[in-house]
């Protein structure tokens, strides 16, 4: 199986409530590798910038101030199908669709304040791990 890396973000939500931890157990355990990580606040710019694909969708407004509410944690996370593996383990974007001990079915408040954000796809993940890192703070 290739070994992938993937991007995801512990959103606001997540912490507000201090459980970034928590999260990023869940990840460790299913067998990805954090190889990237920092601590960040993003700008208004940023984040329309990063969900720029759902601009036209109804909830873009709200999830980019939602984005911006406070700090997120971004990571790159690395493994074998990391980009699938790291949705599986979130489970489905609407908490009350996600499978049972998912991240998104045991933390998530709500559709939007789903606690964690993963790439969809594999060229996605390559564009936005460009978009949140230099090159320099991926150590494998
Ligand atoms: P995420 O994986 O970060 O990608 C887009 C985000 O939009 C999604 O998670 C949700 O948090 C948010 N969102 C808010 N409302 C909706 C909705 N109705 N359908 C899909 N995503 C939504």
């Amino acid at each position: 199986m290739p070994i992938q890396q993937t991007l995801s973000i512990i959103k606001p939500d997540a912490t507000r409530r201090n459980i970034t931890g928590k999260i990023i157990a869940r990840l460790e355990d299913s067998g990805l590798r954090v190889v990237a990580q920092k601590r960040i606040h993003l700008s208004r710019e940023m984040a329309e910038s990063f969900y720029e694909v759902h601009k036209d969708r109804p909830f873009y407004n709200d999830l980019v101030s939602f984005m911006i509410s406070g700090p997120v944690v971004v990571q790159v996370l690395e493994g074998e199908e990391a980009v699938t593996k790291n949705r599986d383990v979130m489970g489905a974007t609407n908490p009350a669709e996600a499978a049972p001990n998912t991240i998104r079915k045991d933390f998530a408040e709500s559709i939007e304040a789903n606690s964690a954000h993963g790439s969809d796809s594999e060229e996605n993940a390559k564009n936005e791990i460009k978009f949140l890192f230099d090159d320099s703070e991926i150590v494998g």
